[in-house]
């Protein structure tokens, strides 16, 4: 039975949308797409993994609601988001012979969401998409937004765009066929935001981590709509991340450098984010900006959570290099997110890169010398 919890606006102007939150609201998807007036003809974009849990109730929903659909399947995995990947979505667009008037559905991870996202964006210079997101990355971060990227072989999310879904499609019900891994991974984008903008959720993700863990479906409704409500306010206020939207990029970084340097997929994307963020918090304790009881906190949920914490070993030159590659920088200087204590953050240039994780982290120099 489909439970319907509420929705939160994405106020743009002529691009605001909202996100629908529920459980069993996958078999809602044609009602849902009906009331925005989505396109009657429509690719549903997904992988085999996703699509075999999930697909026939949306195609079944679309059927239902009189939707014309084509279904197009992308491999399964963070190395398959790439131009090549890309070009197999557009090559079924085109023979297909889909047009201005279609449309596109994300059914995914954040893999599927922002690569799909792109291929609306670009897809004869724009075509609507709704995200129906199934990782907790996906329903607390990716899908919300409207960034859309493929990777480069040199760096993570080098080529895209800003675009914004028609809707965001929320069922949290998904979220019991994502392996453990994947739950933990998103949670720590969750984290993030207590970090960065919320210092009483914080305080209340550290009451409910088992909760959260077990997929308890209050805590996990809270944690997902509080999320979304925080990243919706930042996007409200800097759609394309002129300013205060580069705070979501806590830990990212860092997390970036180990994504590149490890090869996409060894490394969940929320994993290094989460190892960025103890490098972020260790930094900014060496700045002062912190002290060493929000530092410990920080690293303590993120233990908690089951997520890494520890540095994987390249020297820092070469982390310094993958840094420099990624899209912060600008005019050549680097500049980091940091925290100041937990439930605020800001954006600081870094004047010596190196000398600055060589300070934090002195077990990479150890592990490099030996
Ligand atoms: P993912 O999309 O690779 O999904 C993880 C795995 O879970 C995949 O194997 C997928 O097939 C599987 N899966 C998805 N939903 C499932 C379900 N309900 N049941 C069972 N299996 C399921 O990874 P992700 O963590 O969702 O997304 C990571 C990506 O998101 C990265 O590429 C990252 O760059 C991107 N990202 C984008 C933004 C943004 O603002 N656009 C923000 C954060 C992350
Ligand atoms: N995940 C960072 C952003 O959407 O801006």
């Amino acid at each position: 039975m489909t439970e319907r919890f509420g929705s939160i606006q994405v106020g743009l102007g002529g691009r605001s949308y909202q996100i629908v939150f529920g459980q069993e609201l996958i078999g809602e998807v044609g009602t849902q797409l009906k009331q925005i007036d989505f396109p009657q003809r429509l690719a549903l974009v997904s992988n085999e993994t996703v699509f075999a849990h999930y697909g026939q109730q949306v195609l079944d929903s679309l059927s239902g609601a009189g939707y014309e659909y084509s279904v197009i399947l992308v491999p399964d995995g963070e190395e398959y988001k790439n131009l090549k990947t890309l070009e197999t979505i557009y090559d079924q667009l085109i023979t297909e012979h889909f047009d201005r008037g279609a449309g596109l559905i994300a059914l995914g991870g954040g893999v599927v969401g922002d690569m799909a996202g792109y291929a609306a964006a670009t897809f004869l210079r724009g075509i609507p998409f709704v995200q129906v997101p199934t990782t907790v990355l996906a329903q607390v971060d990716s899908s919300v937004g409207g960034k859309t990227a493929v990777n480069h072989r040199l760096g993570k999310n080098l080529i895209g765009a800003f675009y914004q879904p028609e809707l965001v499609l929320i069922d949290i019900a998904t979220l019991k066929t994502l392996a453990p891994r994947e739950v933990r991974a998103g949670i720590a984008e969750i984290v993030k935001y207590g970090v960065i903008r919320d210092r009483t959720f914080f305080d209340w993700l550290e009451e409910n981590v088992d909760q959260l863990l077990n997929l308890d479906a209050e805590a996990l409704l809270h944690a997902v709509k509080r999320s979304c409500q925080i990243k919706a306010d930042i996007v409200e206020i800097d759609e394309r991340e002129g300013s205060v939207r580069a705070l979501l990029n806590y830990g990212h970084t860092f997390g970036h450098a180990i994504e590149s340097l490890c090869g996409y997929g060894d490394w969940r994307h929320g994993e290094a984010v989460a190892c960025g963020m103890v490098v972020a918090a260790r930094i900014a304790r060496k700045f002062d900006l912190s002290d060493d009881e929000s530092t410990r906190r920080i690293e303590e949920l993120l233990c908690r959570f089951q997520l890494p914490t520890e540095v994987p070993v390249f020297t820092l030159e070469r982390y310094v290099d993958a840094m420099c590659r990624d899209k912060k920088v600008r005019q050549g200087r680097l500049s980091l997110v940091l925290n100041q204590g937990i439930g605020n953050a800001d954006l600081f240039p870094l004047d010596d890169i190196e000398e600055t994780f060589r300070e934090v982290l002195p077990e990479l120099e150890v592990k490099i010398d030996g």
